[in-house]
């Protein structure tokens, strides 16, 4: 039966419609609204210093091409040395392959990055911030088939600075948006200390987001899942950066604050081989929900995971 219907419809069922729409073959608006179609989106975490900054912009174009990525989210509090991101750096992220960037208790490090936030809206910084703050916690993203996709970061308050409520703030921006109909996906990137607080905000936010990721903790977490009502979770992204440190950083001096409790050496960024961790999710445009959740670890020293497309 399949093969009776005319080359363009198996194409169009297939899959290949990205392909079709950006060489001009499909009107953009038929690559909207189609139920079963899917997304596939990336999100990278806390990129560290130059070893992770290097390793993201070698490998973020061959990630898309191999996974077939339509929407590349990156953090990139880390970028500067461990601390901020400088706009130089973020241009290079983007021009690499990063769709959005997200920041996060280090956004502002780099006071250079104040006056670059407010003319670049794909750069974001926490929503939760207090009123005033320089750019904005989300940006709407429209993709090259005219595709839309919202991506908000939110921070925790659990051993983290005093804000204003990341669950308010979230719920205030997602009701201007309608998963499914007015945005195909919706990205959530929490940036949190604690498992229990993202944990708290995934449950909260389950079904009105294609999936919450967690940020800032460095270590990537064992528990990518697809939660009751179709938002994809995982509890911490991980970092790209040199994993023979304590969290980024050179373990000798960020050891012997531990072990000896006295001020000691400046804390530098590790500067071995990067690993690039994230998530890979594929939603479903007719919901908007996960399909799957999959991590991807990709070089250095942690195991490798690369999901199969
Ligand atoms: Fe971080
Ligand atoms: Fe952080």
């Amino acid at each position: 039966m399949t093969n009776q219907r005319p080359w363009w419809l198996r194409t169009l069922l297939s899959g290949r419609r990205q392909a079709l729409t950006t060489t001009g073959w499909l009107p953009s608006r038929w690559a909207t609204g189609i139920a079963g179609a899917d997304l596939r989106i990336l999100f990278l975490g806390d990129v560290l210093g130059r070893t992770g900054r290097d390793t993201v912009c070698e490998r973020l174009p061959g990630l898309r091409r191999d996974l077939r990525i339509e929407l590349a989210v990156v953090n990139a509090e880390n970028a500067s040395h461990g601390f901020g991101l400088a706009p130089d750096m973020a241009k290079a992220l983007f021009a690499a392959g990063a769709d959005v960037i997200t920041l996060g208790n280090h956004a502002w490090d780099r006071k250079e990055i104040i006056p670059f936030i407010a003319e670049n809206p794909r750069l974001i910084r926490p929503l939760n911030y207090p009123p005033g703050t320089p750019g904005a916690g989300s940006v709407l993203v429209t993709l090259q088939d005219g595709r839309k996709a919202l991506v908000l970061q939110a921070m925790g308050r659990l051993f983290m600075d005093p804000m204003d409520c990341p669950f308010r703030g979230t719920a205030e921006v997602l009701s201007k948006y309608r998963l499914g109909h007015s945005v195909q996906a919706i990205v959530a990137d929490i940036h949190a200390e604690a498992s229990s607080e993202k944990m708290a905000y995934a449950h909260t936010f389950d079904g009105q987001v294609s999936f919450v990721v967690g940020t800032h903790t460095h270590c990537p977490s064992a528990d990518a899942q697809v939660l009751p009502g179709g938002t994809g979770f995982q509890s911490d992204a991980g970092m790209c950066g040199d994993y023979d440190s304590v969290i980024g950083m050179v373990k000798d001096g960020a050891a012997m604050r531990f072990w000896r409790k006295m001020p000691g050496e400046k804390l530098g960024p590790a500067e071995g081989p990067a690993t690039v961790c994230g998530v890979f999710v594929e939603t479903d445009d007719a919901t908007g929900h996960a399909r799957r959740i999959e991590p991807v670890r990709v070089g250095g020293r942690l195991s490798q995971a690369m999901p199969a497309v």
